[in-house]
């Protein structure tokens, strides 16, 4: 019998928010982007939180509840679940167990909503539970950290392994003031890297206004989140693999380096942290191979570190071994198995110039550590 060749297109849309303010009685974006998905309703919601903004926002519960209490297409299937922020939320099934039962408990169905707000850890536990429970609940995330809004909260994957694009994201930057230093600053390394690999005067803008930035000032963090998600989200609809079955990832700039290091450090490192370093040392192995102007190489570096990362680690002088699992350069290993196939790093040839590499040398990366050492040690000199 002749082969049936099956062929589905589907196209998925969503918004990507900007506002302040999200549960304020008169802000009408959470209760608009559920009316305006169909007729009828109420529509019933199980909002998720981390508890890092329930402790730093008392009376968020009650703002929320007051919210679908003034608006009756919303109805609250039950008290918003409180859920511990940050990575451990993710590395027990605990959790997602917790808001799966509430969806069943609560009769949620494919026209309910998770509503989630958190950081990225709190984001991709609950989203991997609705992307699961009745082949997929509609999800509405609230990003409320720096690297949330412009990256891990904005797209279609989620880091517990499923590819899920959201009813709506609704990035509200009132979330923002709370964060500890740690957290505003985390997020700023995602944009220095879509502004690497993909837009030079994004990066001049970041040089600008870099001393702002790491001072906490508002205006151009909204303007580096939106530049940034607008970077990211275009990239995952014109890049032709949204759903990365290729092996080239060039949103995945430093991050081979950046994943090992925060398993090295058992997550002392910040994702964004860890990228920071990851970066600088792409970087410098892109100088040092002869692809990259060392003027270009400097204003990298000079970059993180006014932004205010610290670019060494004791975790990058261990063994360097490929076939050591504790090692680094394990993680060039497990980057590839990861992508499948082959492995395919980014590096640069200009800011703003990403390109694609198929193999790293060993002695180099050895090199570029040195290297960022050595400057780490001038870097602390200097701030003495
Ligand atoms: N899905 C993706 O594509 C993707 C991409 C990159 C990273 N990630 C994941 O995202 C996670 C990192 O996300 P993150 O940087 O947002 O950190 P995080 O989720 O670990 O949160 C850091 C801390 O900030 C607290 N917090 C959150 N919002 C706050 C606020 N407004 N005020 C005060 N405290 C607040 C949290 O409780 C937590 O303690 C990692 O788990 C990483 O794997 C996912
Ligand atoms: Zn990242």
């Amino acid at each position: 019998m002749e082969t049936i060749h099956q062929n589905v297109s589907l196209a998925f849309r969503y918004p990507v928010y900007f506002t302040e303010g999200v549960f304020e009685p008169d802000n009408p974006v959470l209760a608009s982007t559920i009316s305006s998905a169909e007729e009828g309703g109420p529509h019933k919601l199980l909002f998720v939180l981390d508890r890092g903004i329930c402790d730093r926002r008392p009376g968020l519960v009650q703002q929320i509840e007051a919210y679908c209490a003034a608006h009756p297409n919303l109805e609250l299937a039950r008290p918003p679940l409180i859920v511990p922020g940050g990575e451990g939320v993710k590395n027990t099934p605990q959790y997602v167990n917790v808001v799966l039962e509430a969806i069943s408990e609560f009769g949620l169905c494919r026209h309910s909503y998770v509503v989630v707000a958190g950081g990225g850890a709190v984001l991709d536990m609950a989203g991997y539970a609705a992307s699961t429970a009745h082949r997929g609940v509609r999800l509405i995330r609230i990003p409320t950290t720096v690297l949330s809004q412009n990256d891990s909260g904005i797209g279609v994957k989620n880091f517990l392994g499923v590819f899920a694009p959201p009813h709506a994201v609704i990035n509200d930057f009132a979330f923002l003031s709370t964060l500890v230093d740690r957290d505003w600053r985390s997020g700023i390394a995602e944009a220095v890297k879509v502004a690497l690999i993909k837009d030079a005067s994004f990066f001049e803008f970041l040089e600008e206004h870099a001393h702002g930035l790491a001072t906490r000032e508002s205006t151009p963090m909204r303007r580096l989140i939106h530049r940034c998600a607008e970077l990211h989200l275009h990239h995952i609809a014109s890049g032709g693999d949204p759903f990365e079955a290729g092996s080239a990832r060039p949103l995945d700039f430093g991050h081979w380096s950046a994943h090992k290091l925060e398993q090295m450090t058992r997550f002392r490192l910040r994702h964004g942290e860890a990228v920071a370093i990851g970066m600088a040392l792409d970087a410098t192995y892109s100088c040092l191979s002869g692809m990259l102007p060392e003027a270009d190489w400097r204003r990298i570096l000079a970059l993180l570190e006014d932004v205010g990362f610290e670019l060494y680690v004791p975790e990058l002088g261990g063994p360097l071994s490929r076939s050591e699992p504790e090692s680094l350069l394990h993680g060039l290993t497990e980057f590839r198995e990861h992508l499948g196939g082959r492995l395919s790093i980014t590096l640069l040839e200009g800011i703003g110039r990403g390109v694609e590499a198929h193999e790293m040398e060993d002695e180099l990366i050895r090199d570029s550590i040195a290297e960022l050492a050595s400057a780490a040690t001038q870097a602390r000199r200097r701030a003495v």
